[in-house]
């Protein structure tokens, strides 16, 4: 049987088997839906909407989907295709993104900033360097780390050949591979279960050649090579230089290193999906229609969206964003209590903030700050003697820094943007063969604190939780 999927305006058919879940068939199709929850019917995001022999709806989808059922929409990880069908998808694109003047990448090199949910990459064209970010394949089996360890059990395959086959499309001779520790070890095949229980230990360090391609050394089981390139790419071009500071890479692990006198301590806390949009019932990705930041104008919040067109949903620094203005509102309370059930952020009511939403990064900032208090214990100061945080990464790229102290999510000290890092650091890599030893030197100096060991984390984070 046959199965049409249509997205941008581009139709692509492919042959199934009866039973064949949508998100599956249209993964085939090379359309990549949103599966916060791994496909389990939970999150509700994989939305498509269709036509054809599918499966009828069980009560869960139904729950879910409620009259949007009445309109064709299913839920892709639930609907069976069991004749022909023809499902319509609203797809995320590719996009080019800059890379800084003075990043450049020789030709025959691919540099891959190998994300959970986008896959940067850097390469030359006709002896320009250029930038593209594309969706990671992978997010047909959840939007974090810990979903794609348990995906690994059964798929680590496809899970592996799906991320080739994506960068198959862009020829080079080498890569430059620099990723967290999960997509490091499924990039090159190796089981990564061990990284998901305790004690939580990566035996696979890297920092060496898989065949073609370099993978960046790796500080732990949640430290990876992402932080390792961001940081040298940092410092090697003098942007942290003898201050106290702090490295932070916030996403679905607020990846962490102290700088202090000389030494480098790094943790990483599990914040929860609620950075990267997921989990946040108007939660999305940072892509078009999503609320990134907002402000106050005679007590109202007034939100901005990235793109052209109306708010659709809430990504990650939308959140910080959004409670922190509504804390200066007075709308949120000190302890986190939204006054009432939901608050809209747009004139149709469309696009709104649960409790559940602000309890979610309550929970989220307390990890990340606990990981920082410990760290400075570590170090025996305290965070007000953090001179700079550097931010990296998109999320870092796209926070409101004031916003982020209004809601505790960082300390109030100076704050320094530094992009893509973990990128620009792979791309220093391919252009010069004495960068390979320098940056083992630094991931072998960076001591990792494991923060599930620390008896006094849970008493921090409890701590933290108040804005
Ligand atoms: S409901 Fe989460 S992927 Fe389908």
């Amino acid at each position: 049987m046959t199965v049409t999927v249509l997205t941008d305006g581009k139709s692509v058919s492919v042959e199934c088997e009866s039973g064949e879940r949508l998100l599956d068939v249209c993964a085939r199709a090379g359309v990549l839906l949103c599966a916060d929850c791994g496909g389990v019917g939970v999150c509700g995001k994989c939305r498509v909407r269709c036509t054809g022999g599918l499966s009828p709806a069980d009560e869960e989808e139904i729950s879910h989907l409620k009259s949007e059922i009445d309109i064709g929409i299913r839920l892709a990880c639930k609907a069976k295709v069991v004749s022909d069908a023809c499902v319509f998808v609203l797809q995320q694109k590719a996009e080019d993104i800059e890379i800084p003047n003075g990043v450049t990448v020789p030709n025959g090199v691919l540099c891959v900033d190998l994300g959970t949910s986008n896959i940067c990459l850097a390469y030359s064209e006709n002896g320009v360097t250029k930038g593209r970010s594309l969706v990671n394949p992978q997010c047909i089996y959840g939007s974090d780390v810990i979903s794609r360890i348990c995906a690994s059990k059964d798929h680590l395959s496809a899970l592996n050949s799906s991320v080739d086959i994506l960068l198959s499309d862009f020829k080079a001779d080498k890569r430059i591979i620099s990723g967290n520790t999960v997509m490091q070890y499924i990039y090159c095949g190796i089981d990564p279960l061990p990284l998901g229980r305790s004690p939580y230990t990566n035996d696979e360090k890297f920092g060496k050649w898989y065949g073609d391609d370099y993978m960046l050394p790796c500080i732990g089981a949640f430290v990876g090579g992402d932080v390792v390139s961001g940081l040298y790419y940092a410092l090697e071009n003098g942007m942290i230089d003898g201050e106290t500071s702090l490295y932070l890479d916030v996403g679905t692990n607020g990846e962490t290193v102290l700088i202090h006198n000389g030494q480098m301590t790094a943790c990483a806390a599990a914040a929860g999906p609620c950075f990267e949009g997921a989990g946040i019932e108007c939660g999305m990705k940072a892509s078009d229609g999503a609320i990134y930041s907002c402000s106050v104008s005679n007590g109202e919040i007034k939100c901005s969206s990235l793109g052209q067109g109306k708010a659709k949903g809430i990504c990650g620094t939308g959140l910080v964003s959004i409670a922190a203005c509504l804390l200066d509102i007075g709308q949120i309370t000190d302890t986190g209590l939204l006054k009432d059930q939901v608050y809209s952020l747009c004139p149709d009511g469309s696009v709104y903030i649960t409790r559940h939403d602000v309890r979610a990064l309550q929970s989220a900032k307390a990890a990340i700050r606990a990981g920082i208090e410990i760290l400075c214990k570590k170090a025996s100061i305290t965070p007000d003697m953090i001179q700079t945080v550097y931010l990296a990464g998109a999320f870092g790229e796209k926070l409101n820094t004031l916003h982020a102290v209004r809601t505790g999510l960082i300390p109030n000290v100076k704050t320094v943007k530094l992009g893509n890092s973990s990128l620009y650091g792979a791309c220093m890599l391919s252009s010069d063969s004495s960068h390979f030893p320098k940056i083992k030197a630094l991931a072998d100096k960076i001591r990792y604190i494991e923060l599930s060991d620390e008896e006094q984390f849970d008493e921090i984070y409890l701590s933290s939780m108040a804005f």
